[in-house]
């Protein structure tokens, strides 16, 4: 299968056809998404807390993200790789940002970065764009800000809304091939989409975006924990993995693996 560009994602953006979005971060659930269908991975900095263990995407370094940008460019055969920029990776200046995704280029082998912020960050957008370099942005609940938003909260609610949507326009003037929305009103997620050229990405933002996108470990059930309202579970491989190293564990005290059909005479 051909490999998904960005001029395709505003293609199905035109003909009215929406497109998933899920996270990777190794070889398996990259080759696993790809087989499935799903046209654009994101080696998300949510790799802090799903892969490293860590509260949340604060202290994820680019050296971190590095090696599983690799391990998902190398088991996604079409899907389209965007590496997200970690916190204090792009926020000082364009030369920053375009040091950072540089590098994501070139020795991860991603095919697209992504970056939090509105139009305070266009600089950074239009020297990353200029160079070559096709960026996502993400609007709403920008995780990196937590500390500044004040908690997991919804964003662009009465007043808000307008600078969302300012954002939005001056993140694509800048040009971004695509906007991520994050824990925004169904209404406002609705407009911005109306509004934009370029694709809009959903994440707790309603119905009406052009795509969406998940966490795996969310929507596979990998995660104990707490999940936000936005996810919905689509299988427990959590309890699968749980009950398959349950019946190995038991098998190997029981005696009873391995047999000799799992030997060598
Ligand atoms: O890091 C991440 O997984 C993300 C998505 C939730 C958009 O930024
Ligand atoms: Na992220």
């Amino acid at each position: 299968p051909k490999r998904t560009r960005v001029h395709h994602l505003r293609e199905m953006k035109d003909r009215g056809e929406r497109w998933p979005m899920l996270t990777a971060y190794d070889v398996y659930s990259a080759e696993i998404f790809d087989e499935a269908g799903i046209p654009v991975l994101l080696v998300g900095d949510s790799a802090g807390n799903n892969v490293y263990g860590y509260d949340n995407t604060i202290p994820v370094t680019v050296d971190e993200l590095m090696p599983l940008v690799k391990a998902v460019v190398r088991g996604a055969k079409s899907a389209l790789v965007v590496a997200d920029l970690p916190f204090g990776s792009y926020q000082v200046s364009p030369e920053q940002a375009l040091t950072t995704a540089f590098r994501f280029m070139k020795e991860g082998g991603a095919h697209a970065v992504k970056l939090e912020g509105g139009a305070r960050y266009a600089p950074q957008v239009e020297a990353l764009t200029g160079a070559g370099i096709p960026v996502m942005a993400h609007l709403g609940f920008t995780p990196q800000s937590e500390h500044a938003l004040g908690g997991f909260r919804i964003q662009g609610r009465g007043d808000h809304g307008e600078k969302l949507i300012e954002d939005a326009l001056a993140m694509q003037a800048a040009g971004a091939f695509g906007v991520v929305l994050e824990m925004v009103p169904a209404d406002v997620a609705k407009r911005v989409t109306g509004e934009l050229a370029i694709p809009t990405i959903g994440i707790g933002a309603g119905p009406d975006c052009d795509a969406q996108v998940l966490v795996w470990s969310d929507m596979a059930g990998m995660n104990r924990g707490r999940k936000p309202r936005f996810v919905r579970q689509y299988a427990d491989v959590g309890s699968i993995l749980v009950d398959a190293a349950r019946r190995f564990g038991d098998e190997v005290r029981g005696g009873e693996y391995p047999d000799a059909d799992h030997s060598y005479s």
